[in-house]
């Protein structure tokens, strides 16, 4: 108990000593339905941050206030969704008919009213998911590069469509067609970043979106309202948050949501994907679940492979559908790769967001650490260590240190399960076939790492991963980034691919104008490209 109070005393400062500059943001969550920002007439839930300091007077940790966030039931959900299908009107609306060039100028507009607010954001993330204070800037950023990158894969491929293809008789121009009215649900780990790569590339190509927030980061998307408002046509974007159990169902039933853009869990996606009345007509894309592995071959750079594996496990505590979830160390090396690693995990800073080089922060769900806590006792009772008990597994208010546990066996459910936090499983293995069963055997396909030297040895584990996983990793961590390269899994970790590039297709259907190559389809064609009479078929490119 004397050690605890002493962490929490270290860990978390006194409210007079909290650094001005980090002052507690303070928002009124609103949301934004057909074009008009709305405050009221709808519950709200208070949110706290889960960087708690010490009440000057009693020491008691204490959760700051930040504001509400809305709670709208399923009919003001659904009135967000009718807002969208007004704007869509059955595939004629002024968003979805206009031209490319006219997107992508409110696309820029959009990218650049958001910038002055950059600030107020990432103070926001920190907040409330603890983020760092690099990571929040590096969130927002790489939000705006995603941006602009969009836009520019956009003017591509308004370029690569336009011109006129010829095949057999016939001559053809192939573009890209919107699909509808776009639910976009983000997670909390990234909830601006991870919700724009879905939402932006939805919006340029034509479809009218309804975004429902994330469990946590939720409070920066009111932020965003007064630029989404003024930047795009009333109901094209619309801004709604409540309980995901009580609102998603009914609309998604009224078969008026023609695409999801999911990152979450897969139990969550198939219930939304089951409530659809018409489930061909429903397209998915979907970031889910995974457990990507660290292979840590006999003769890794130990170094290196403990760095990384670091990095890639422990990053935001784990909560990254790309962290390295469990680790296969060869038994000749496992000695040392644990030595290196418990070495590490000790020298790493643990603290509150805005601390100098912190990288251990408090978890966003202040429950969290109960399931946790329960995945270390389970491993322990299945014949696992924890290598670094000082630390590993405390809890200090929202805070869990990362427990690292040895000879992890896969009786144990650490070893088949998704942490989504700070736990370390590091499984011994002898034969290569140990960790290929194990991987044909998971139910989850996103990513894995390979740490060796040897070419032959490394060329075979690559074979034996490509039809498992949709990213090997070569002696670095499991990452999503650079955003240009697509971004998805097999089995239950994703559906479609999101990319710069890719995600302009998954959102977008292709659809033809065809003529016959004769004297009359040629005049007609020409007629219309000469006099600029559509708006579809059109050599105008967007520059
Ligand atoms: O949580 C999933 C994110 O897409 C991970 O992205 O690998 O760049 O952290 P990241």
């Amino acid at each position: 108990m004397r050690s605890l109070m002493t962490l929490i005393s270290k860990i978390f400062p006194k409210q007079s000593e909290l650094p001005q500059s980090v002052e507690v943001p303070k928002i009124k969550g609103r949301i934004l339905i057909d074009g008009k920002i709305i405050d009221s007439g709808f519950k709200t839930k208070t949110i706290f941050s889960p960087c708690s300091f010490r009440n000057d007077s009693d020491d008691q940790l204490v959760f700051p206030e930040m504001g509400t966030t809305p709670q709208v039931d399923a009919s003001v959900f659904r009135q967000a969704v009718d807002a969208a299908a007004r704007a869509w009107q059955k595939g004629r609306g002024e968003w979805p008919c206009a031209r490319m060039e006219d997107r992508v100028t409110s696309i820029i507009h959009l990218r650049d009213r958001l910038i002055p607010h950059r600030d107020l954001i990432c103070r926001l993330l920190m907040w409330e998911i603890a983020k760092t204070w690099p990571d929040a800037q590096s969130e927002f950023d790489r939000t705006i590069q995603y941006m602009t990158d969009t836009i520019e894969a956009t003017k591509q491929l308004d370029r690569d469509c336009s011109r006129i293809q010829f095949a057999g008789d016939i001559m053809s121009q192939i573009r890209r067609a919107p699909l509808g009215v776009t639910l976009c649900m983000g997670p909390f780990n990234y909830p601006l970043n991870e919700t724009f790569t879905t939402l932006i590339p939805a919006l340029i190509v034509g479809n009218v979106v309804v975004v429902k927030l994330p469990r946590f980061g939720q409070l920066l998307w009111d932020v965003l309202l007064e630029p989404f408002r003024d930047c795009l046509p009333p109901g094209v974007i619309n801004i709604v948050n409540g309980a995901g159990r009580e609102v998603i169902a009914p609309v998604v039933q009224s078969g008026k949501v023609d695409v999801l853009a999911f990152i979450g869990s897969s139990q969550v996606a198939n219930q939304i994907k089951q409530a659809h009345p018409h489930p061909h007509r429903f397209r998915s894309i979907l970031g889910l679940d995974a457990k990507n592995p660290a292979l840590v071959l006999p003769d890794a750079d130990l170094g290196l492979a403990v760095s990384e594996c670091m990095k890639g496990s422990l990053s935001f505590n784990g909560q990254r559908c790309t962290a390295i979830k469990i680790v296969f160390v060869h038994r000749s090396v496992v000695k040392d790769f644990i030595d290196l690693f418990i070495q590490k995990v000790d020298s790493l800073i643990s603290g509150l967001p805005w601390e100098k080089n912190v990288m251990i922060t408090p978890l966003p769900d202040r429950t969290k650490h109960e399931q946790l806590s329960a995945y270390v006792k389970d491993a322990l009772e299945h014949g696992a260590y924890l290598c670094n008990p000082k630390k590993g597994g405390q809890v200090a208010g929202s805070l869990f240190f990362p427990a690292v546990l040895g000879r992890v066996s896969f009786s144990s459910r650490i070893s088949k399960e998704e942490q989504f936090g700070p736990i370390v499983p590091i499984v011994e293995y002898e034969s290569f076939n140990e960790f290929e069963e194990y991987m044909v055997n998971s139910p989850y396909g996103m990513q894995a790492s390979i740490f060796g030297k040897d070419p032959t040895v490394i060329g075979e584990a690559i074979d034996s991963l490509s039809n498992q996983v949709c990213r090997i990793n070569l002696n670095t961590q499991c990452q999503r980034g650079p955003d240009v390269f697509p971004f998805t899994g097999r089995k239950s970790s994703a559906e479609g691919t999101l990319s710069v590039t890719d995600a302009l297709r998954s959102f977008s259907i292709r659809s033809m104008v065809a003529a016959k190559q004769d004297q009359m389809g040629k005049q007609v064609i020409r007629g219309i490209l000469d006099g600029d009479h559509s708006r579809f078929l059109t050599s105008n490119i967007v520059l």
